[in-house]
């Protein structure tokens, strides 16, 4: 609590400094994610399992008499102009603008009104890059302190709905929902199994008893993971663009079967059926997973995540040497139940489920070995499940 204190301090320090005195901001929190299981499931409309970590992005935000929004980003000291009168353009040198914009904007639309413009300055200990989402925990940040100060009223999961549009529409990411709905809804101590046609949730106590969910930051990112993300994406609406006309009741992956996808394999390009075989079978494991997790068989689920790693390596082909590096280290060390690439791919981190005693020798040996063979230095952290996205402060009208 202290240390959320001390944030908000410090960017109502700064918000005064940048935008000088006036009505007192808004101030928001949203948090990172980190997915224990189900990657690549949420655009097909499956499910996920994601947590919130105690990474959070803060945000201040105040009403301006005009339509102009100037934003501030305090961990890159740069600043970013743009009207709500002129149409989007996307801000090339600040891209972290475009989240802003993107929120505002479908927010405008979705609710009919023309907002105001706005000063907005936010800070966070999300780090970039690291498939932390913290992309995801600015937009949630923004349209969280965009509905207070402009008096709306939508409900969580149609704000993490207006964020996904604003990312999808906006930012070029063809994102699915598990980021921004995890940051509105997660909930301290508990997972989230998500199903994300529905958008039914369930709250999974996260009782981790003699074990610790142990996040390896590999510090790459490689350049295609956002072109190959949508690639991925698309390769799968031509798996459903197939399978539908065969079985019209196929409308997203979700619908079909492993048994549908065998009988059809020999006519398939190999690619799509290696898609599809990854999405269809981490369904299976994040159902399987969450029985594991209610039944506190953590072998079991153990296995789910290094069988999930590898079809995302091996079928869906998101993975990337380093983080294959990561998890094979991670798997030499005896305690260590499971391992496995979280987030999007193409770099960011692991997540492991370690035993309790097993984990200084875990953290030793990755970090040496994986030091030694790239030169980076990896960050490990414990990962204890967070809330999820709150209002701070009301701030003062104006
Ligand atoms: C990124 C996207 C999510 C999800 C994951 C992969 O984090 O933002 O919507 O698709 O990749 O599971």
């Amino acid at each position: 609590m202290k240390e959320v204190q001390r944030e908000v301090q410090s960017l109502l320090g700064i918000f005064t400094e940048v935008f000088g005195p006036g009505s007192a901001p808004v101030i928001v929190r949203a948090p990172g994610r980190v997915n224990l299981i189900g990657e690549h499931t949420d655009y097909n409309e499956g499910f996920v399992l994601p947590v919130a970590v105690d990474f959070s992005l803060f945000l201040a935000a105040r009403r301006r008499k005009d339509r102009q929004v100037k934003a501030y980003a305090v961990d890159r000291e740069e600043m970013a102009a743009f009207s709500l009168e002129d149409q989007f353009s996307f801000d090339h040198s600040h891209t972290w603008s475009n989240y802003l914009q993107g929120v505002l904007r479908v927010l405008q639309e979705e609710s009919g009104e023309e907002l105001p413009g706005i000063e907005v300055a936010f800070t966070g200990k999300i780090p970039p890059g690291a498939g932390l989402s913290s992309s995801a925990a600015l937009e949630v940040a923004a349209a969280l302190a965009l509905q207070e100060l402009n008096g709306l009223s939508f409900d969580r999961p149609a704000l993490a709905r207006i964020c996904q549009r604003a990312e999808n529409e906006f930012a070029g990411v063809n994102c699915g929902i598990m980021d921004q709905f995890i940051s509105l809804l997660g909930k301290a101590g508990h997972a989230l199994f998500l199903d994300c046609r529905s958008l039914e949730y369930r709250q999974l106590p996260l009782e981790l008893g003699e074990y610790r969910l142990i996040l390896c930051q590999s510090g790459v990112r490689h350049t295609l993971a956002d072109s190959e993300y949508n690639r991925r994406r698309r390769e799968c609406e031509e798996g459903v663009a197939f399978f539908s006309q065969r079985f019209p009741e196929v409308k997203s992956l979700r619908d079909l079967t492993l048994t549908q996808l065998e009988a059809h394999r020999e006519e398939l390009n190999p690619v799509i059926y290696r898609r599809l075989l990854h999405v269809l079978s981490e369904n299976l494991r994040v159902e399987e997973g969450v029985a594991a997790l209610e039944a506190r068989d953590f072998k079991t689920f153990g296995v789910l995540m290094n069988a999930s790693h590898d079809s995302l390596r091996y079928l869906y082909e998101v993975s990337c040497a380093e983080i294959d590096l990561l998890v094979g280290l991670a798997r030499e060390v005896p305690g260590v139940l499971g391992t496995r690439l979280t987030g999007g791919g193409f770099g960011g981190s692991t997540i492991s489920l370690v035993q309790e005693g097993a984990v200084e020798d875990f953290s030793r040996r990755v970090l040496n070995n994986y030091q030694q063979q790239t030169g980076i230095t990896p960050v490990l952290y414990e990962i204890n499940p967070a809330g999820g996205a709150e209002l701070i402060e009301k701030g003062e009208e104006n």
